[in-house]
């Protein structure tokens, strides 16, 4: 009874702030009119997706067709509703151009519409973007004391070689990781490594991100958050924390010369119970993101990842 009387104490709070905050989110999504900014936003995504199938390493000519098509449509309108002096056209005109070119490069004939979409769309091109491009180990790792250097070497790499990432490396690099801070010094975040084929296996056979790359992985991260350790009115602050240990995981396995790719943990409640058996973490831990990791072969594509102007995401006030 008495813990009855405990739990239904933090449930009711917890309760009532999910409902408010959901019905918040449900008024925004439902009446959110889809401006420039959203569109633009969403056309980033879609060249993204491109851009990740351009740096796959068993990639095949010919694929995409649907989402070469979207671009291009998307790219048609903008131009004509905004203009083409936007970041996202720009970087969808390059995209585009050097899926065009490797096609061409292959004596690989893409369809017709597709060729006149993309040199229509190329008349519109104002300026350089950052493209996806191909790299060696020794330069994608070449030391470096200087952290704005080292800040932009890092990419997620999708790439790996047969070579086994010792535990050792990781171990080390996930203590260099703890410099993450987190609210109140909770240090709630745990990191499981997935490393037997098997689990390896059944994991990604539960998530969607990976394809095309994520069987080459040599191990997985599972990042956890552990709500044991929050009240039920300040629990998001616990994917806070997940997100800043993440970044700093993420640099502290650059720094080992491990390849990594985050990848989303967008998983169903019953995808979750599978998960949870699989790596067998607590019942008061959630799976917050994965991180794919191998190490470098000898070359290997990274994706360009263009970033927005710098000027559209601050404001001093
Ligand atoms: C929370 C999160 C989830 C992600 N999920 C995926 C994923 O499922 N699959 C994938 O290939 N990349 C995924 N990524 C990687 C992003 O695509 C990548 O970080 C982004 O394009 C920027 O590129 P960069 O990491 O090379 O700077 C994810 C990144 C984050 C932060």
């Amino acid at each position: 009874m008495i813990e009855i009387i405990r739990v239904a104490k933090h449930i009711l709070p917890f309760l009532a702030v999910t409902l408010l905050k959901m019905w918040q989110d449900l008024w925004y999504s439902c009446t959110v009119k889809r401006g420039q900014k959203e569109n633009l936003a969403e056309l980033m995504m879609a060249n993204h997706t491109l851009e990740k199938g351009l740096t796959m390493p068993n990639r095949k000519l010919g694929f995409g067709y649907p989402k070469v098509r979207g671009i291009i449509d998307r790219c048609r309108k903008y131009i004509k509703d905004y203009s083409p002096n936007h970041i996202e056209i720009q970087c969808s005109i390059d995209i585009l151009q050097q899926y065009y070119n490797l096609h061409v490069d292959n004596l690989f004939e893409l369809p017709d519409d597709i060729i006149k979409g993309i040199q229509e769309v190329q008349k519109s091109k104002l300026y350089d973007t950052k493209l996806c491009y191909e790299t060696t180990k020794s330069d994608y790792f070449t030391p470096t004391d200087n952290f704005k250097e080292f800040a932009l070497s890092r990419h997620s790499v999708r790439w790996y070689s047969d070579e086994i990432v010792p535990n050792e490396d990781i171990i080390n690099a996930i203590q260099l990781a703890q410099t993450a801070p987190s609210a109140c010094n909770r240090q709630e975040i745990k990191v499981y490594v997935v490393s037997t084929d098997g689990k390896k296996k059944a994991l990604l056979e539960l998530h969607k991100g990976h394809t095309g790359f994520g069987d080459q992985a040599d191990k997985i991260l599972l990042i956890t958050a552990d709500m044991g350790f929050w009240q039920c009115n300040n629990r998001t602050s616990a994917f806070l924390d997940a997100g800043i240990f993440t970044m700093n995981l993420l640099y502290a396995l650059h720094y080992y010369g491990i390849c990594a790719c985050t990848l989303n943990a967008h998983l169903s409640i019953k995808k979750q119970k599978k998960l949870k058996k699989i790596v067998g973490y607590s019942e008061s831990e959630i799976p917050t993101v994965f991180i794919s990791i191998g190490k470098a072969p000898e070359k290997f594509m990274v994706t360009g990842s263009q970033r927005v102007e710098h000027e559209t995401i601050y404001k001093i006030v």
